[in-house]
């Protein structure tokens, strides 16, 4: 008994104490922002997987702020990490990428992008790629050439809709669509199809276990990438055949072929690299999409704002929407209709956005350039979208070097975590942050947000190169959208933020066509 005992100090116990004081005294040495390192091993990992599957958005980081302030130590995912929810301190990080700072993704979602896609991609090459990818997607490419698409693939999409979706689902259906028109002009087809059945458990394994061993998810999503890569390599081979015979087509792939011309990618890079293209945009924009339709259900007054048409029953196609604590008849309708419209011109309302675009316009119509323009609410919708719920919460990099940050230092190799959500939600900088409140946005309404406060899209050298694109493809969806039809929740669905920023049920609606209103 004895001997066992002694054994289990020495094998279990004495490490573990050596290693908490070794740790403890090196971390008073380097004078390391405040916080706690939380367990040998494990660190703080299962309080913040727990802090997120809840319903509150930054329990993990709010507790901490409180405690620490607004830099901290902690320890997750198996490494001593530092958490900034400091403006300037997040725009250091991004600034200095490549120099202090460098990505760093754990080797399972290596895997799954692939070792040449741009998420992972440093130095040179990483400009070079980062500025093509860039002017493939900026405003004028977008305006001249995808807007034709995005506004053709959203609306044949919304016209085949039952009267009840999964308002998550089909958002995800219409990103991969516009994404593989975008890359590659392929429209929607059986193969295209087959390759998004393959393509869906590929990002399930992105929020999987990563251990092949425990994870059948992961070591799916594994053989899923295999097959995509091998399809779209084919594509590679068929295109490069097509572009050596002098036929050139304006798309991403056609650029990154192009590229290839001065000794640049080789198909398994070009395969790489498409495939983390289509895993960038795709939760992204599609969780976005979701969010701010949910968001707006909830806010009447914002619904009201964005979609209204005048009709026989005051603001026609509202009349369905929860309201208050119940929903509305069309009898009540005139009445709170009223009410509604003393607060739609206190809070500077002058006509329905997207109607009067639709009003302008023939049936089918395809929307222009400058009809985007003028969608300057649905801006304010999509600003408030991000800021209160965006997937991306933050990013992650190591230290380069030892780094000084606010009198502390980050010891070379560490973990940072610069977060985005932490700032968007913080009362210093939003009033009331916890609120969804697109008025916040308008120019007229006094909000003041320095460039390095707002950031769901990143910044410095990584800024995320589709941050445009995202912006039209949300407002074109929202403006068919609520031209189209009104709506209601189906079931009660909840916002939660791990694995990832989701509702639950995937927000099913029932759907009701307004030329049926
Ligand atoms: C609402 C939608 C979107 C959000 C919130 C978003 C957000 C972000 C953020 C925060 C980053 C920076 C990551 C980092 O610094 O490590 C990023 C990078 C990136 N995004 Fe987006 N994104 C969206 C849509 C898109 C779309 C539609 C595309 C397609 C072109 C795209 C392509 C990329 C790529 C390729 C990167 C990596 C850039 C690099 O490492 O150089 N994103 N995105």
């Amino acid at each position: 008994m004895a001997a066992v005992f002694l054994y289990l100090v020495f094998s279990v116990a004495l490490p573990a104490i050596i290693f908490i004081v070794h740790r403890s005294s090196r971390c008073r040495r380097l004078r390391l922002p405040p916080g706690s390192l939380g367990l040998p091993f494990v660190g703080e990992t299962l309080q913040l997987i727990s802090a997120y599957k809840t319903e509150n958005p930054e329990p993990f980081i709010d507790e901490r702020v409180n405690r620490f302030g607004s830099v901290f130590t902690t320890h997750v995912f198996g490494e001593p990490t530092v958490f900034s929810v400091d403006p300037e301190t997040n725009r250091f990080i991004l600034q200095n990428e490549g120099k202090l700072f460098e990505c760093s993704y754990p080797g399972s979602i290596s895997n799954l992008l692939g070792k040449h896609s741009l998420l992972l991609m440093k130095g040179n090459l990483h400009k070079k790629m980062h500025s093509l990818t860039m002017s493939f997607a900026n405003s004028s490419i977008i305006r001249d050439h995808l807007l034709v698409d995005i506004d053709r693939l959203i609306r044949l999409n919304l016209d085949s809709w039952p009267d009840r979706v999964l308002l998550m689902e089909e958002a995800k259906k219409i990103t991969f669509e516009l994404t593989m028109k975008q890359l590659m002009s392929f429209d929607p087809c059986e193969w295209t199809e087959s390759l998004r059945k393959e393509y869906v458990l590929v990002i399930e394994g992105f929020f999987s276990v990563p251990l092949p061993i425990f994870s059948p998810t992961y070591r799916r999503a594994i053989k899923a990438r295999t097959k995509v890569a091998e399809a779209l390599s084919l594509v590679v081979k068929q295109r490069r055949i097509e572009s050596e015979s002098g036929e050139k087509r304006k798309d991403m792939l056609g650029a990154l072929l192009a590229s290839d011309d001065d000794g640049g990618l080789s198909d398994e890079g070009i395969v790489d690299f498409l495939v983390a293209l289509l895993v960038a945009g795709y939760e992204t924009t599609s969780t976005s999409m979701t969010l701010a339709v949910k968001f707006l259900t909830e806010t009447p007054l914002a619904l009201a704002q964005i979609m209204c048409c005048w009709g026989p029953y005051g603001i026609a196609g509202f009349v369905t929407v929860p309201y208050g604590s119940g929903h509305l008849s069309r009898g009540s309708a005139v009445h709170v209709t009223c009410n509604f419209l003393v607060q739609l011109y206190s809070l500077g309302f002058k006509k329905e956005e997207h109607g009067q675009i639709r009003a302008k316009k023939g049936e089918g119509e395809a929307l222009e350039w400058s009809d985007y323009k003028s969608m300057t609410f649905t801006q304010c919708v999509v600003n408030e979208t991000l800021r209160i719920a965006n997937i991306i919460g933050g990013i992650f990099r190591r230290t380069m070097t030892d780094i000084n940050v606010k009198g502390y230092t980050i010891p070379k190799g560490w973990k940072v975590f610069a977060s985005f959500r932490g700032v968007h939600l913080d009362h210093e900088y939003f009033k009331d942050a916890r609120t969804f409140n697109p008025w916040r946005w308008q120019n007229n309404s006094g909000a003041t947000c320095p460039a390095n406060v707002f950031t769901p899209f990143g910044g410095g050298q990584r800024l995320c190169p589709g941050y445009e694109l995202a912006r039209v493809e949300l407002s074109v969806f929202l403006h068919h959208l609520v031209t189209r039809f009104s709506w209601t929740p189906a079931e009660e669905d909840k916002l939660v933020f791990f694995p990832t920023t989701r509702t639950q049920k995937r927000y099913p609606i029932n759907l009701q066509r307004r030329d049926r209103v």
